[in-house]
C-alpha cells in the first residue's frame, strides 16, 4: 500500500522529497490537481470542492495514509476529509509556533509568507492568536510565486528581482524568522536566502509533517520495510507533460541538500 501525497501542483513535492529521504523503502503516490492549480487565489468554496474531488480520485488507489501537502488545501478541507475517510490524514500548517519561539529569543518579529487564501482563513488567524502572545507575527501574501513555480521558473535573477521588488515596502531587519507557509515556496529557499538579510532564518513545515506522518504510521504498525521505494505520479487530468514536469521538479529538489 502506498502513502499518498496531494497538492494543487508541484509544491507538495517539497514534502514528498523529505518523506522519501526519511522513508526510502516506502511506496508513494503523488497527485497534483493540475486542472485547478493554483488554489491560493481561488475562493474557499472552490478549493474545498477541488480538494474533495482530488482526494476521492486518490482513494480509488490502494493507500494507507494521505498527506495533504498543500497549506491552502489543508485549511479549506482537512476537517471534512478526516470525517469522510478513516485512514490517517496529515495536513500542513504554517510553522508559526517554532518561528515565534525562535524570533522571541532573538528579540525580533516573524514574517509569514503564504497564499492569500491561506492567510484569510479562520484556521490561520486562530493559529496566530494561539501562539502569538507578544503580537510579533506579520503576514505577507505572495500570489505570484506559485505560478512562477508551476512554470519551473527557478531563475535566480528574475525571481530575485521579484522578491526584491515585492518585499521593498518591508523593513526586513526587524524579522528573525520567515515562515514558508505554502509548500511551493521551499523551491525558492536558496534565492530567498540570498535576497533576505543574512540573520533571517527560513522555516517550513515539511520536516514536522513527515515526523508526524512517521509517528502516525508507527502507532498503527503501518511502516513498511518491504516496499520497493517506488513513486507513482498522477494528476487530475491526462497530462503526460505534467508528469515529466513533476519528475524534473522532484529531481531538482533531490539534488539540493535537505532543509535545516
Ligand atoms: C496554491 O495552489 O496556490 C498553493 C497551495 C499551497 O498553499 O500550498
Amino acid at each position: 500500500m502506498r502513502i499518498a501525497f496531494f497538492d494543487s501542483g508541484i509544491g507538495g513535492l517539497t514534502v514528498l522529497s523529505e518523506a522519501i529521504r526519511r522513508l526510502p523503502a516506502e511506496d508513494f503516490l503523488y497527485f497534483a490537481d493540475t486542472l485547478h492549480v493554483p488554489y491560493g487565489t481561488k475562493s474557499l468554496a472552490e478549493v474545498n470542492q477541488y480538494v474533495k474531488e482530488s482526494v476521492h480520485a486518490i482513494m480509488q488507489e490502494e493507500i494507507k495514509a494521505l498527506v495533504v501537502a498543500c497549506n491552502t488545501g489543508t485549511s479549506a478541507a482537512i476537517s471534512e476529509l478526516r470525517e469522510m475517510y478513516s485512514i490517517p490524514i496529515i495536513g500542513m500548517e504554517p510553522a508559526v509556533k517554532p518561528a515565534v519561539e525562535k524570533s522571541l529569543g532573538k528579540g525580533r518579529r516573524v514574517l509569514v509568507f503564504a497564499t492569500p487564501l491561506t492567510l484569510s482563513q479562520v484556521k490561520y488567524t486562530e493559529l496566530v492568536a494561539r501562539v502569538d502572545d507578544h503580537s510579533i507575527v506579520d503576514s505577507f501574501p505572495l500570489p505570484e510565486l506559485v505560478p512562477y513555480c508551476e512554470s519551473l521558473n527557478f531563475d535566480p535573477v528574475e525571481i530575485g528581482h521579484y522578491f526584491r521588488t515585492k518585499l521593498a515596502p518591508l523593513d526586513l531587519n526587524q524579522y528573525g524568522t520567515v515562515v514558508l507557509g505554502c509548500t511551493h515556496y521551499p523551491f525558492y529557499r536558496d534565492i530567498l536566502q540570498d535576497v533576505l538579510p543574512a540573520h533571517l532564518e527560513l522555516i517550513d513545515g515539511s520536516k514536522g509533517t513527515v515526523k508526524r506522518l512517521i509517528s502516525m504510521l508507527d502507532e498503527r504498525n503501518l511502516l513498511g520495510s518491504r516496499g520497493t521505494g517506488s513513486i507513482k505520479l498522477m494528476c487530475s487530468e491526462s497530462n503526460p507533460e505534467y508528469v515529466v514536469k513533476m519528475e524534473k521538479a522532484l529531481a531538482y529538489l533531490q539534488q539540493k541538500s535537505p532543509a535545516k
